[in-house]
């Protein structure tokens, strides 16, 4: 199956992508994605140097194109509402595309804010798309539904491999989370996309709010023909920050999508996540990155703490940020059993939803961490 191919067949069962917070690497791996598969690294050549070097492999480029957003969710880990004051320009973003080509991630993904808000964003697509002839890396747009029209969704064919829509709940639930109106919203532009022949994906923000309606909003996206979604977990960051209880149990979201699946599936065993080894030695830390609209560089987008700053795109290129030996490379190689070992404050590091930016926000002031990451700016309690 392809990706947002106007003659691609549509699957008839859903890919239930379930992941432990908003994911980055584990939300995409039974994707059906022509480019799964290992990450290898990357030798970058540097002209000026005469000699290559190599890249940390990166699986997703997460691409926040802007802050401004026509929602204001009541969990956004980007507190998204206004646009930066600094973000970067097109020709800006220009010097970015030719690096991303060169580091060959299997996706961008689009997102913001509403990434729909910026008035050049299909020429942003386009852009990348340009610089990428072979079409190595796969461009996905993330979105909230509310500006998809029939001409844009048209528009959109081509540029984009994957368009996503947020929708988390049925409609009342989903829009005292997300805003009124922004149900309807969401499934107005599934329906424009599926018209032109995308198959979209929606994202799921599964909080503790949305588990009583989990198993029958899942059971009518897949009768309205939805056959991609990804479950992310809430993270409490940004406007999330002071409700860890609006997180939801893996259990309870388990149930829930056992019961949907037996509902609507009734012959069909649920279908598992595939073992992947890497994910049981750290989170995925290290193999995705978050641009920022300002150029601003980090790991994910938990850890968007001064002290793990990678770099900045405007001053240094992706490649040089994303090279080898970098803060980047030590978090691809922290292994959190090992971790977990050197200090028992970071047992939680071996939990089934481990996660690096949630654990190191409880325990940054433990040796431990500057120690193992030599992080610049570490700021002891
Ligand atoms: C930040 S939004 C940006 C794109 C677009 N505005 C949208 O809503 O799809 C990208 C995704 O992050 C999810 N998200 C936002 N805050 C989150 C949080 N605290 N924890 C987990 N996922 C979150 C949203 O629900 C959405 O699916
Ligand atoms: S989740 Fe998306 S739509 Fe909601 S406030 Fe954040 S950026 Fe806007």
């Amino acid at each position: 199956m392809e990706l947002g191919n106007r003659n691609s067949e549509r699957a008839t069962t859903p890919a239930l992508a379930l992941s432990h917070g908003y994911d980055p690497a584990k939300a995409n791996q039974i994707d059906t994605s022509p480019m799964t598969g290992d990450i290898r690294p990357v030798r970058i050549p540097e002209p000026e140097r005469g000699v290559s070097i190599e890249a940390v492999p990166l699986k997703t480029i997460f691409l926040h194109v802007t802050k401004s957003c026509n929602l204001s969710c009541c969990y956004c880990y980007f507190s998204a509402n206004k646009p930066l004051p600094d973000e970067m320009t097109r020709i800006e973003f220009g010097r970015v595309w030719e690096d991303i080509v060169t580091l060959k991630p299997q996706r961008v993904v689009f997102t913001g804010g509403e990434p729909l808000l910026r008035k050049d964003i299909l020429q942003l697509l386009c852009d990348l798309r340009d610089a990428d002839p072979h079409h190595h890396v796969l461009r996905c747009l993330n979105n909230n539904g509310y500006l998809v029209t029939p001409p844009l969704a048209e528009e959109l064919v081509g540029l984009v491999d994957e368009v996503r829509v947020s929708l988390d709940a049925l409609a009342e639930r989903n829009d005292a989370l997300r805003g009124k109106g922004s149900f309807d919203a969401a499934v107005r532009a599934l329906d424009y996309l599926h018209a032109v022949g995308f198959e979209p994906k929606v994202l799921v923000t599964v909080t503790s709010m949305s588990i009583p309606d989990l198993r029958e909003f899942l059971c009518l996206l897949i009768a309205k023909g939805i056959t991609r979604m990804n479950l992310n977990h809430f993270r409490a960051i940004g406007c999330g920050a002071e409700h860890p209880e609006w997180a939801a149990a893996t259990s309870d979201i388990d149930g829930a999508v056992q019961q949907a699946w037996e509902e609507c599936y009734p012959r069909q065993p649920v279908p598992q996540e595939p073992d992947n080894p890497a994910v049981h030695i750290n989170c995925g830390v290290g193999s995705f990155i978050s641009i920022m609209p300002n150029g601003d560089v980090f790991p994910c987008h938990e850890l968007m703490m001064p002290e793990f700053l990678c770099g900045n795109v405007r001053q240094q290129s992706l490649t040089e940020i994303c090279r080898r030996h970098s803060l980047l490379d030590k978090l691809r190689g922290l292994d959190f059993h090992q971790l977990a070992r050197q200090d028992k404050n970071l047992v939680s590091l071996t939990g089934p939803d481990m996660c690096l930016g949630s654990v190191f926000a409880r325990t940054r002031s433990l040796p431990v961490w500057r120690e193992t990451l030599a992080l610049r700016h570490l700021q002891m309690d």
